[in-house]
């Protein structure tokens, strides 16, 4: 075991489509309303986790447990949390396809100011035609030409961030002396989970941290240590990379074991037909990361994300703790079953143990010091 501990972050990927990330008839109660978004972000801030993350998506896919049918909109709830909170960082999701560069500079300035400094963002290429068809505000292009809306987008924001009068003219944009005011306190924090060797390189190049998937095996490993090597490359070494676990806690593994059991039992198998159909029309899917690891959740039936993980507190740190040192990660980012009992056995019993196995989160030191 390494003798130099890992100071990692902590976030919550908050649950604002109903059923969270369990795609089951069995999922426990989670409504995707504000009012369980609001307890759930203010217990996190109580736990001491680093930030709350919320997506973007706009349209459900339906079955016997209408799997994310109602969704909440991100930037709004957390424009809202910004309010109800006062030390956990609040990142909102953004479609760049969907928005105009120009307004969303001026939401996040907003919340800026709503949040004192606190905010930031989540930018997404798009990866799902239906998902933003339904609303007329698709564009049809492949991978590759997403992503350069995005960097045209992203270029865009950082000037009217900074800048006091933007002429831009290009592929997808123009604005004429564009006036963007108020400007935000500080550099808001800018997030890209895009996984493809193009996200990864639109992420180094624009944001200050990659998102991905993560668990113990080796393709994780690998993902996080691919952004540390394109970020060294590009002479980013503060650029951080954070990855998504699903944790199935239970007292003891047969436990855990026996709740994911339970919600595979009551899979959606509808609700993950129409999510893979949905993903593989786009033109682009095998390129797409979102894409292929979503069809792979379909032809899995599984309830729930590819890398679960099941166990008892133990069990749950050291895997998580491996991970993170393995794959050098800076942050880690929770989906759990349930975003209260849940969350609140991995804030005291499973973060507190993490510095056993060599890593160490202010949310553990916030149960240690509160013991
Ligand atoms: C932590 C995390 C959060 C994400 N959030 C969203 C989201 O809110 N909305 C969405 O449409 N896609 C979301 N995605 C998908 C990615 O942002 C990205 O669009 C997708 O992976 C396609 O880009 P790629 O092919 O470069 O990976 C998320 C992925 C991860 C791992």
């Amino acid at each position: 075991m390494s003798t130099t501990k890992k100071a990692t972050e902590v976030g919550v990927f908050i649950p604002v489509g109903n059923n969270g990330w369990v795609a089951s008839v069995n999922a426990p109660p989670t409504p995707g309303n504000y009012e369980h978004n609001l307890q759930v972000t203010r217990l996190a801030e109580q736990l001491g986790f680093d930030f709350a993350l919320s997506m973007a998506k706009w349209r459900g896919y339906g079955g016997p447990s209408r799997h994310w049918d109602t969704t909440l909109e991100s930037l709004t709830t957390m424009a809202a949390l910004a309010q109800a909170t006062s030390s956990i960082k609040i990142w909102g999701t953004v479609h760049m396809m969907i928005f105009p560069p120009a307004v969303v500079a001026k939401m996040v300035s907003t919340i800026d100011q709503i949040s004192n400094g606190r905010v930031g963002l989540n930018l997404v290429s798009g990866s799902n035609p239906h998902d933003l068809g339904q609303l007329g505000l698709w564009k049809p292009l492949d991978h590759a030409g997403r992503y350069e809306l995005a960097d045209e987008w992203i270029k865009v924001v950082k000037r009217l961030w900074t800048e006091d009068r933007v002429d831009h003219k290009g592929r997808f944009y123009e604005l004429t002396d564009c006036m963007s005011n108020p400007k935000p306190s500080r550099p808001p924090t800018l997030i890209c989970a895009g996984a493809s060797d193009r996200g990864f390189q639109f992420t180094i190049d624009n944001c200050d941290a990659s998102f991905f998937t993560a668990s113990d095996d080796d393709a994780s490993l690998q993902r996080g240590k691919r952004a540390k090597e394109l970020a060294a490359k590009a002479g980013k070494p503060e650029f951080k990379s954070y990855g998504l676990f699903t944790l199935i806690p239970g007292e003891t593994d047969a436990l855990a074991q026996a709740r994911l059991d339970h919600f595979d039992d009551g899979v959606d198998r509808i609700a993950l037909a129409t999510q893979t159909a949905e993903y593989s029309s786009d033109v682009s899917a095998k390129q797409n990361f979102a894409a292929q690891y979503f069809i792979d959740q379909g032809a899995r039936v599984s309830s729930v994300l590819g890398g679960a993980m099941t166990g008892s507190a133990e069990t749950l740190a050291r895997r998580v703790a491996r991970t993170i040192i393995e794959a050098e990660l800076d942050g880690i980012t929770l989906i759990v079953p349930d975003f209260i009992e849940d969350l609140r056995f991995v804030g005291e019993r499973v973060l507190p143990l993490l510095e056993e196995f060599g890593v160490t989160t202010r949310a553990g030191a916030t149960t240690r010091a509160a013991a």
